[in-house]
């Protein structure tokens, strides 16, 4: 006997019916199948880099209160309780001194007695003037504290070869020269060696509006005067970059440039969703949250697209695609300068750091060098200060909690993510990415974008794994976040729900949650 349902009937039968389903589906763990192989990619620690620009209070407050403070606690004027923190991310690499400023920046402003420095306007942020009481020594001596590699980005929008040449020489130079002669008169005997050298930035715009033939070209003709005074450790010279999807960018320097000359190119792309109004940092939808995922997500896209061009000119992949600027960018905190890109952190930060940095691990054939925009109190900060106090955001933790995967080897992984679909927006719920380090330690960082569903995972690990733990980061709200008046709101916990049990690891992960999971 069969039965018919008509009209309003048969349509609540089926849209039940298609519920129980769903219902179903989602309670079926997602299955994630982990592929350890010895010709997988190491993830490059540089992957982890910062950026510290003169940019608002970065370096000003942030970085640096003077070596007259009595106010915060320092070192040579650099605040002592940063150096702490930034110890504890293990930064591998450190931008500086801008972004669209260094192309305005002289050097030799910058070095020599502090009284003597000549003053400038920093044209591009807040238009504040600048004092140039922060520069080369500092700068490099910062990075001898927190135990970070510098990476110098040189002036050619405004500046001259010879200018960049004589910085090179100053910096790296051992021997008798002018240059080493100077810093050695400035106080510091031994050169520091630095090895990451940006030639220019974002040329497309604020580095000079050139064209990508023209600047080219500019870039043969810096490179080729950026002698390697130091043997031992030789120069790394990344060209200015895309701007996100320009891919024409990247094809015509890597058609102009020949492979000789380059060590890295650049790419830049910032999760806005619109320049003219780029949203609250703190006061969101769940509709707007999805919009700042997807253009978080196309970094997937773009590293795809980019890396294919590159493929084209260098099939050997020796020149690496170096995103020194990424991050979530929104419209400044009311009552802040506008031009000093002040911003709060809340858990949708966490997410945007985590799903990214999972990207890039997952790229780590080609892209081995990335830069989080900024370091403190400008775009997504790592750390905020107010005078004498400072916070840790959650992108902090975020980064601190990954730092497992530095110079790991990446562990591909394979899996189908459920949807996270809001407003026009359909997005992969769940991203993955492991490795393993040189001690035999698994680790594996999954994020679930989805504030509302939780996700239950299987993932088949391989034999030999007797323990599990974990740290998760997470909050009731999207929009929680950490102030002064409660630092700590957002912090990593411990993580209970993985369950080892031979080859598989089940793992339950709450909606908004980033964790990263140990196994030994
Ligand atoms: O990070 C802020 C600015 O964004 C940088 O100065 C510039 O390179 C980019 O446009």
């Amino acid at each position: 006997m069969s039965i018919f349902f008509k009209g309003e009937t048969r349509r609540l039968l089926l849209a039940s019916s298609f519920l129980f389903a769903s219902c179903l589906l989602q309670a079926q763990p997602i299955a994630i199948q982990l592929k350890p192989s010895e010709t997988a990619p190491v993830i490059n620690k540089h992957i982890y880099g910062h950026f510290a620009e003169h940019l608002g209070t970065c370096i000003y407050g942030g970085f640096y209160v003077g070596e007259k403070s009595t106010l915060v606690p320092h070192t040579a004027g650099v605040r002592n309780d940063v150096i702490n923190a930034l110890k504890k991310l293990k930064i591998p690499n450190l931008r500086w001194p801008g972004g669209c400023f260094a192309d305005t920046y002289h050097w030799k402003d910058g070095v020599g007695p502090k009284e003597k420095r000549p003053t400038i306007v920093n044209q591009w942020w807040g238009g504040v003037t600048e004092d140039n009481s922060f520069g080369t020594h500092d700068f490099l001596n910062l990075c001898e504290a927190i135990g970070a590699e510098p990476y110098l980005a040189g002036n050619v929008g405004s500046g001259t070869v010879q200018e960049l040449a004589d910085w090179v020489q100053y910096v790296n130079f051992g021997g008798i020269s002018p240059m080493s002669n100077w810093r050695k008169e400035n106080g510091r005997e031994k050169p520091w060696a630095v090895r990451y050298w940006g030639v220019g930035n974002e040329a497309w715009g604020c580095g000079g509006n050139m064209t990508p033939e023209y600047y080219a070209n500019e870039y043969r003709k810096y490179a080729t005067f950026m002698a390697d005074w130091n043997n031992t450790n030789k120069i790394f010279r990344i060209a200015s970059g895309a701007n996100s999807g320009d891919l024409n960018w990247t094809e015509v320097l890597m058609k102009n440039i020949p492979l000789h000359m380059l060590e890295g190119i650049a790419l830049h792309h910032y999760a806005v969703v619109n320049w003219d109004k780029k949203g609250s940092s703190l006061v969101f939808t769940e509709d707007d949250y999805a919009v700042n995922m997807r253009v978080t997500l196309k970094m997937e896209e773009l590293i795809q697209q980019h890396s294919k061009i590159m493929d084209k000119y260098d099939p050997q992949k020796k020149i690496a695609l170096v995103v020194d600027e990424w991050g979530a960018w929104y419209d400044p905190l009311p009552g802040t300068n506008p031009g000093f890109l002040q911003q709060q952190n809340t858990l949708r930060d966490a997410m945007v750091a985590g799903v990214t940095l999972n990207i890039f691990n997952n790229h780590a054939d080609r892209v081995r060098m990335a830069n989080l925009a900024q370091t403190i109190n400008v775009l997504q900060a790592v750390i905020l200060t107010d005078k004498e106090k400072i916070l840790l955001t959650p992108t902090f933790h975020v980064m601190e909690m990954y730092n497992v995967h530095q110079d790991a080897r990446l562990i591909p992984v394979q899996f189908n993510s459920p949807k996270f679909t809001r407003g026009t927006e359909s997005l992969d719920a769940i991203s993955v990415s492991a490795s393993v380090d040189k001690n035999g330690k698994t680790h594996i960082s999954v994020v679930n974008i989805d504030p509302t569903q939780k996700h239950s995972l299987q993932l088949e690990i391989g034999a030999g794994k007797k323990t599990v733990s974990g740290r998760i980061l997470t909050s009731a709200r999207l929009q929680d976040h950490n102030s002064f008046e409660q630092p700590e709101k957002i912090k990593p916990q411990l993580f209970k729900d993985a369950r080892l049990n031979g080859n598989q690891l089940t793992v339950q992960v709450p909606p908004a949650a980033v964790l990263v999971l140990e196994l030994q």
